[in-house]
């Protein structure tokens, strides 16, 4: 499978590249930039991407004479402005000067790959900050405006460039920028500029490396899914094969070879991504399935009901529906900590699993529905962690089963495609995703059975609502939270002392950014009516107008 390795250099665009890529049906994967270039070498990429990065090289200028130093100790003086000359250069050896410049941005923490990736032969585009990494690596210069560079600009292009073929000569794009490209490396000629920035795009042509200063990723920049499609297409030599069904396909041959003769269970969870994971793995290995249903008591009112009948009217896969909501709550019993509660659910899930697959015999694999996002916000090397998903950092370090996890490199959209094409009914497409420690983590501070009820009822009201006004669909999620703290009101003439109730609604592409929904004032007033008057416990209703981020979609 044809593959673009994105470099994730820190950029907060990073993610959005591997996304435009995969758009345009070639197969991308985002790695951290300090994977050691062996792996990317077996990946064998047919392209690689550098991404932007919120750090400057600029400030990374060496010494050379002193890295060049004889005694061959790597003394430098950090941040020293002195340019080399050539000569010097060539004296050390060119070499030896790159891996000491890597050497030496490393230690000051800027982040740069091994000039080795240049040796590999595949075709190498940088995005801002990767464009001032190549020049870096390839001994130009990069040097700070001292002044931002952000938003809308003009820029001229190069049409003979295979980068901007069949683009006009001048289009808009997207710059955010603080340095630029002063002086070209070796070999390179300029393929773009604006009116403020002579080297606004630069190519290599018979290594293939290209670098551009703005973001064809963004929709700022609305040719440029033209530019990455030359990329892709012109010079990497990729063909748009990355198809759902071909993702299927390979994904079900991957199962076929893992699971061997043995037998499987599946996590379900009644939403699309176990959903989509138990279709695929059935594909896969037919009756040798399972699914488990654990009812942790944390879900929405009647759910566990619902989504028993469902599966059972939909699929023919053997399911097993386990009731466990005494032992979910005495585990979470005084617990109010959100990582706690994280982490205790994802180990009581598991040891169920572990339990009924003690019954079944032969299993040594479990299904999970984990999607890309649980893993980035689990924390990987380059992503910092903010919670531990149940399914991903929640997991107890003694698991003896073993995951099979098809969906951990797909998006939320990329997972109801592929439902769509195994024939998983709409409503179970376009269900709003629910996460797996449940009501848990939307209950802030501890469980208790009377907290539970009260959301519960709360959150029934807000569903109904927002389904009654259309906007089901339209939304990421909604749903109801209960705050950890009470506040006085007046119901007839009596003082109460309550809990609020918040409601949250927010759109997202992928769980990765999100933003508040505008919902109409006459909603957000029957949602709060209705939840004063009919839920026990509750005299306030709020609505949470916070984006993530900086604020995440659950509250815990
Ligand atoms: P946050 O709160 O991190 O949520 O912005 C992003 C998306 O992930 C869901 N979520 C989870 N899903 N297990 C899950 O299966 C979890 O532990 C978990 N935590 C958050 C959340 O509902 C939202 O869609």
């Amino acid at each position: 499978m044809e593959n673009i390795i994105v470099l994730d250099f820190g950029g907060q665009y990073s993610q959005l590249i591997a996304r435009r890529v995969r758009d345009l049906r070639v197969y991308s994967e985002l790695l951290p930039y300090d994977t050691p270039i062996e792996i990317i070498k077996s990946k064998k990429p047919s392209g690689i991407i550098f991404s932007g990065s919120p750090s400057s090289i600029s400030a990374k200028e060496v010494d050379y004479a002193q890295t060049a130093n004889n005694s061959g100790t790597e003394v430098v003086s950090a941040g020293i402005n002195r340019s080399a000359t050539k000569k010097e250069m060539l004296a050390a050896g060119k070499e030896s000067l790159m891996a000491k410049k890597e050497v030496l941005a490393a230690e000051k923490k800027s982040p740069v790959v091994s000039s080795e990736i240049f040796k590999l032969g595949v075709p190498v585009l940088g995005i801002c900050y990767g464009m001032h990494l190549i020049t870096y690596l390839l001994d130009g210069k990069v040097t700070s405006s001292g002044s931002n560079e952000y938003g809308r600009t003009e820029i001229s292009l190069n049409r003979e460039s295979p980068l901007f073929e069949g683009l006009k000569e001048a289009e808009i794009c997207w710059m955010s920028h603080r340095d630029s490209v002063s002086v070209l490396p070796e070999n390179f000629k300029i393929i773009a500029s604006t009116t403020s920035l002579p080297i606004a795009g630069l190519e290599n042509s018979r290594d293939k490396i290209f670098g551009i200063q703005f973001h064809p990723e963004v929709v700022h920049t609305p040719s440029g899914m033209h530019i990455l499609e030359n990329f892709l297409f012109n010079i990497c030599g990729c063909s748009p094969l990355w198809t759902m069904m071909s993702i299927i396909e390979n994904q079900v041959s991957i199962i076929k070879d893992t699971v061997k003769n043995g037998n499987v269970i599946c996590g379900l969870s009644g939403g699309v991504d176990s959903t989509v994971a138990a279709l695929l793995v059935h594909k896969a290995v037919g009756k040798k399935l399972t699914c488990i249903f654990v009812d942790h008591g944390l879900l929405r009112l009647d759910e566990g009901r619902q989504v028993e009948k469902t599966f059972k009217k939909n699929f023919k896969i053997n399911l097993i529906h386990i009731k466990a909501k005494e032992r979910f709550l005495s585990e979470l019993k005084g617990v109010t900590d959100p990582e706690k509660k994280r982490k205790i659910i994802g180990k009581e899930f598991i040891r169920v699993f572990e339990e009924e697959a003690k019954k079944i015999k032969d299993v040594d694999y479990l299904v999970q529905g984990t999607l890309y996002s649980d893993v980035i916000e689990s924390g990987t090397r380059d992503a910092a962690k903010i919670k531990s998903h149940h399914n991903v950092g929640g997991l107890p370090a003694d698991m003896k089963i073993k995951l099979i996890e098809p969906l951990r490199q797909l998006f939320k959209d990329e997972v109801r495609k592929m439902g769509i094409e195994l024939g998983l009914a709409e409503d179970i497409v376009r269900r709003q995703p629910f996460p797996g420690p449940g009501l848990a983590i939307r209950i802030i501070g501890e469980v208790t059975e009377e907290r539970l009820d009260i959301l519960q009822a709360a959150d029934r009201i807000v569903i109904e609502e927002i389904k009654s006004a259309g906007l089901y669909e339209k939304i990421w999620q909604s749903f109801a939270v209960l705050p950890a703290i009470k506040s006085v009101g007046v119901m007839g003439d009596e003082r109460t002392y309550a809990y609020p109730i918040a409601i949250r609604a927010v759109t997202s592409e992928d769980a990765m950014t999100a933003d508040w929904v505008k919902l109409p004032y006459e909603v957000l007033e029957k949602m709060s009516r209705r939840i004063i008057n009919e839920v026990e416990g509750v005299n306030r209703v709020v609505y949470d107008i916070s984006s993530k981020p900086p604020s995440t979609i659950e509250w815990e």
